[in-house]
Order: C-alpha cells, then structure tokens, then sequence
C-alpha cells in the first residue's frame, strides 16, 4: 500500500524480489567492498576520508542510479532513503518530536538493546520520558560529573604510560577508549561499581556483535525463525544486562529511603528518581529501558568520536599541536574540569569536523505516523526512512571540493553548520524535537578525555593501522585503531 503510493508519487528504487526485498543485492555490495578493503589494508599511506560508498555501497549505489531520495527493501518493508537535506527540511517542518515514529522492524530487533527507551518510544509516552529524563541533563547537573570522567580518564593514562614503560610503542587505543568511556557512563550515570559496569559494557558490546556484526533480515518474513538462534541470544544477553540494572536501581532507591547519599554528586539515575512523587513518573521496566538507552547510546557515540578524533590527530600533527597550544592558553595550570574546558573553542571545531567525517551515528530512522506533504510529493502514513547522515556529511554538492579533507576551521565562522549550503545538511546530534539529549554531556567528555590525552602524550599513526571503517549500528573502525604515543615532557 505505502510503496504504491510513493511509486504514484514519482520515488522509484532498485527492483526487490519477494521475501528478501534488496537484502541480497546488499550482502553482495558489502562482499565485494570487504574483498577490496582486505587489499588496502597493507597500504597505510592512503588513507581516504571518502567513505560513503565504503561504509555503505548499496546505497551510494542506488543513489548513483535513482537520486538523493528513493525507496530500497528491507524484506517486505519498503524504506525511503533520504540524503538531500532540503528534501528532508520540508518534510520535517511540520512534524512534531512526539508525532515521529520509529520503524517497527527495528523496535522489535532492537528491543534487547534499547527496550522502550527514549530512543524507540513514540507519541505521548516520548514527551512523559522526554520530560522527566531532560532535567537530569542540565548543565548544572552536567558540571558535578567531569571530576568523575577526569579520574577515570587518568586511570587509562597511567595504564598508557606503564604499557609505555614496559618497551611497547604502540597502543590499541579503541579498545581503550570504550573502555574508559563505559566506566565514565556506569559512574556518571548509574553510580555503577567498576565490577558491574564492566559486566553490562561486555554483554552489550556481545549483543551489538550478535545483532549487527553478521548480515541481517529484518523485514523479511518468519526471520524470526530462521534467526531463532541469533535472537534467542540477544533476548539472554539483554535479560542479564535488565536484571544487573534491576538491582543498581533498587539498591538506590532503598537507599535514597534510608536517607543514604545525602549530599554527594548526583548521578543521572538519582536525578530521575528524584521525580518520584511526581505524576510524571517512570515506570521500574520504563527506567530499565533507560538506563540501557543511556549505557549504550552514551559511551560508545562519544567513545567514536574520540577514537576517530585520535586517527585524524595523528594523520595531522600540526592539528594536535594547535590544540596542545590552546589548552595551553586557555587552561594552563588550572584543573581541568566543566568550566575550564568551556573556552576550547578549537577542541569544539576539531569534535564538529571528526563528527562530519565519521559520524558516529551513521545514519536516522523515522516512521510517518500521518501522511506528510513535501512539495509536491506525499509521503505516507507508515512510511519508514532512512535518513543517510554519512551521505550528507561527503556530499561535494553540500560542502564543497574540500568535501574530504578534515579541515576544522571550516566550523570557525559557522559553528553550527560548518559552512555547509544546507541548514539541514549536518546533523551529528539529528533534528528536531527528537534532537540528541546526552549531546551536551558528550562534549563535556570528549573535551576533557581529549585535553588530558593531548597533555601527556603525542601519537602517530601505526604502521599496522588498517582503515576500515565499518556500520555496526554506529560507524566504528572495523580493525581497531593502534596508534604509537610517546609521553610528553612537561
Ligand atoms: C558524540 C556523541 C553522540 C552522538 C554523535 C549522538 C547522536 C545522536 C543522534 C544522531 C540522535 C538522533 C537519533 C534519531 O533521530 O533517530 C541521538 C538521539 C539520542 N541520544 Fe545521542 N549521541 C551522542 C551522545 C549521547 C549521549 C552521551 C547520550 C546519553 C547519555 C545520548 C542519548 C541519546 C538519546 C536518549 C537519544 C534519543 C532522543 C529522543 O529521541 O528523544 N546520546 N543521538
């Protein structure tokens, strides 16, 4: 019904066959990419920041053949892809954060991961959650956190330098990097133990592997049969990882009874207990939901831009040097924490310009919950799309001939947008009411894990770096990123 009518409307596709829709097409694109990316491997001097058709071929593919906006198949599940920003302002003008859905094939196949969190949950229950969840965010809030990310931080510095210490030069520094940043997450947000908060860091990451590292067939019929295994494995991770957030919630709301915690810093869990008595109220299930939203959405988006931050330093020394100086004039001997790392505005372009080249999330989804008039074109109500962020980001039309170079200083005069023609053609955080809630927390980390980093070490590139930058529901470097460091000497 729905691709009928965006047929009559002129959107067009490649051909899908019944039951797998352009599954195939898309497991044979991403064979041949990975077969030539093996290759590349060995030349670690060409490095290109041209990823598109890299990351996604199938739909730099269609896009060559039907557009900037089309429909591709998912099973029996039609999906518009949208990558022209101006296409994408009409058609987000008039809706509403609480009228915007999310595709149904992917709240099922994701519910192990998010449950009904804020990302996944619709109309009136979003604007409950939305609600209750967004004061916990405030930057007063915020501000009592970057003690936290500071110590853990230093922690992983003092594993650097006796890694250093011990004759090695190189440092595998994704693997670093997330780990850092799901302790700062379990700490910031729950109070979580390190014991426990390593325990849902490596269920989730088993279950990001289980659910996207393979091919997928959401859309297609009876999947759920033939990926009975698979399935059956992310429910098993995501009820350990449920149970584990069972017992750090009613731990503090026990203690929060007993008087306990009085005066200390606040974590985001507290913040939304405190709205107990409030008719606002999350549900126990609903607060599980989230605090598994906020594990994986906050410390792996954050943790990407860091690493990829780490690559495109090391590729540009003369960039690792500018920030070294700002930090320098602007924080000097002071401690490093929410205030003093405000006025680093060069750190901000260099986060913007790492999110351009590598958005760590790689693309949105949206179900039309009415129809939607863009011009002259309906889209209707049911409609999943696909929104290419990754596209947008490496389109010459947008950004110009410097399209794929990283060139932070082109966020000096326009900080939002970066100088890109569209309003609507950068959207690292996505749009809208359904705009980002943790993105203000997220530069607080990145400035303070980046500024800590940059003062004790100077790194390069390996050698052994193979650049493989790959979808996994986020954009990740698919062979992990080691990078040689080199302390510095203050
Ligand atoms: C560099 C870091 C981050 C990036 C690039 C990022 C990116 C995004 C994007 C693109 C969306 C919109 C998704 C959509 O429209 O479908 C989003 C939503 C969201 N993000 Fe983030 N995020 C980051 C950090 C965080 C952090 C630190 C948290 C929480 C601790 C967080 C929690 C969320 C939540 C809960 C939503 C759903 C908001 C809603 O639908 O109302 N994110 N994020």
């Amino acid at each position: 019904m729905v691709y009928k009518k965006l047929k009559r409307n002129g959107l067009n596709g490649p051909s899908p066959s019944f039951p797998l829709g352009n599954i195939n097409d898309m497991v044979a694109f991403k064979k041949k990419r990975s077969d030539s990316s093996l290759s590349s491997c060995l030349i670690t001097n060409t490095i290109s920041h041209d990823i598109h058709s890299n990351v996604v071929p199938h739909l730099a593919q269609w896009q060559k053949s039907h557009g900037k906006v089309f429909i591709y198949w998912l099973g029996t599940e039609p999906f518009l892809c949208i990558a022209d920003p101006e296409f994408l302002k009409k058609m987000a003008a008039g809706v509403l954060g609480k009228s915007w859905g999310k595709p149904d094939v992917f709240r099922n196949d994701r519910k192990p991961m998010f449950g009904n969190g804020l990302i996944m949950v619709e109309g009136d229950d979003w604007i409950r959650h939305r609600s209750v969840i967004t004061p916990a965010f405030s930057p007063a809030n915020l501000k009592a956190m970057g003690s936290l990310m500071v110590a853990s931080t230093n922690e992983m510095l003092d594993r650097w330098t006796s890694i250093l210490n011990s004759g090695k030069k190189e440092i595998e520094v994704e693997s670093e990097i997330i780990t850092t940043a799901g302790e700062i997450i379990a700490k910031t947000s729950f109070g979580m133990d390190y014991e426990n908060g390593k325990k849902v860091l490596h269920k989730l990451r088993t279950m990001q592997r289980v659910l996207f590292a393979s091919n997928r067939y959401v859309g297609v019929p009876f999947s759920k049969i033939f990926c009975y295994k698979k399935n059956l494995e992310a429910k098993r991770l995501g009820d350990k990882i449920d149970a584990l957030f069972l017992i750090t919630i009613n731990d503090r709301i026990k203690s929060k009874e007993a008087g306990g915690r009085a005066g200390k810093e606040k974590n985001l869990l507290d913040l939304m207990l405190a709205d107990k008595d409030c008719r606002k109220t999350l549900t126990t299930r609903e607060l599980v939901d989230e605090c598994k939203t906020f594990f994986f959405g906050g410390h792996e988006t954050t943790a990407l831009a860091l690493i990829w931050t780490l690559l495109l330093l090391a590729l540009n020394p003369e960039w690792q040097n500018q920030l070294r100086e700002e930090i320098k004039q602007v924080i000097g001997d002071q401690v490093v924490d929410a205030t003093t790392i405000a006025g680093l505005k060069k750190m901000e372009w260099v986060m913007s310009e790492s999110l351009r080249l590598y958005p760590s999330a790689p693309n949105a989804q949206r179900q039309a919950k009415d129809d939607i008039r863009v011009g002259e074109v309906v889209i209707p109500k049911g409609t999943n799309m696909w929104i290419d962020i990754v596209s947008m980001n490496h389109d010459r039309d947008l950004w110009g001939d410097t399209v794929n170079d990283f060139r932070p200083e082109r966020f000096e005069a326009d900080g939002v947008h970066g100088g890109c023609n569209s309003k609507m053609g950068y959207l690292p955080f996505g749009f809208g009411g359904r705009m980002c809630i943790g993105r203000n927390l997220s530069a607080m980390e990145y400035k303070i894990v980046l500024t800590l980093i940059l003062t004790r070490f100077s790194f390069s590139p390996s050698p052994y770096y193979c650049h493989s930058p790959v979808v996994m529901l986020s954009l990740r470097p698919g062979k992990g990123l080691p990078l040689l460091v080199q302390p510095i000497n203050n």
